[in-house]
């Protein structure tokens, strides 16, 4: 079941992705060598909180943190830990969602720790470029495939992995909604793209092959041949005008600036 929104809901949608923004950028602003994910995960749901949100993510199907924070070869759903030290070179994806209003905010950012190796640096634009790609699909009268497909084509032409086991989904008064949003798939098919369809386009990017092994922690998910993976998230209206991305990453990366 595909809930349409009203402007007014999708003026709440926004509001949730851009406090997701600005948790995202707070949290950008502490990444560095000798930071815990931990400590991260402590420093974005205060943030949240004294927003007047809660994090969306906490409790959810059990999931016992505000953040996911996957780094190098894990690539999504990383359980924050006070063992794991942040070190120079890294690349790690944060993955954050509110509540608020009643309705949900979920986006993803994959940040770099320091100085990382020109082949990451191409891995982590690559993946953010297949999103843009993808997100200039999200139009009325496309179907989810026009967005699988232009993800895959970006990602694929530089020889790397796109993940199947996981995929973007509707985004409303749940965290998941439908329809879901491969990050493969062909042209034309899939669900009919309409006004007011809220959805997530969140393209998981493996450097080297597609597969993935979903580790015993019950959450973390990291590629099987160990190389690294980016992820990013934009919370996407589809309106009248085009796609409406509730998401805005300028936060984040004039955070990134200073
Ligand atoms: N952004 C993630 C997704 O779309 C949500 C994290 S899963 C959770 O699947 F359980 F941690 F919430
Ligand atoms: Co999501």
């Amino acid at each position: 079941m595909i809930y349409l929104k009203t402007d007014e809901e999708i003026e709440l949608l926004r509001e949730n992705n851009i406090l997701v923004s600005k948790t995202l950028a707070e949290v950008g602003r502490h990444i560095r060598p000798g930071v815990t994910t931990k400590e991260l995960d402590r420093i974005a749901e205060e943030f949240i909180r004294a927003h007047g949100a809660v994090p969306a993510f906490l409790g959810y199907e059990g999931y016992p943190a505000s953040l996911c924070i996957s780094v190098n070869e894990q690539v999504v759903h990383g359980i924050p830990s006070s063992k794991c030290v942040l070190k120079e070179g890294d690349i790690v994806s944060v993955d954050c969602g509110t509540f608020m209003k009643g309705f949900v905010g979920d986006s993803a950012y994959t940040f770099a720790v320091g100085e990382v190796a020109e082949e990451v640096r191409q891995l982590m634009e690559v993946t953010k470029e297949a999103l843009y790609k993808g997100t200039a699909q999200a139009k009325a009268g496309n179907r989810v495939g026009d967005i699988s497909a232009a993800v895959q084509a970006h990602a694929e032409s530089f020889g790397y992995g796109v993940v199947r086991e996981l995929e973007g989904h509707g985004l409303g008064r749940k965290m998941h909604e439908d329809p879901g949003v491969p990050n493969y798939g062909a042209r034309g098919r899939g669900p009919l793209l309409k006004e007011g369809m809220v959805i997530c386009i969140e393209p998981m990017i493996n450097m080297g092959t597609k597969a993935v092994v979903f580790e015993q922690d019950g959450w973390t998910v990291r590629t099987r041949d160990r190389k690294p993976a980016a992820h990013y998230e934009f919370a996407v209206a589809i309106r009248k005008s085009g796609p409406d991305v509730l998401t805005d990453y300028s936060i984040i990366e004039e955070a990134l600036k200073n």
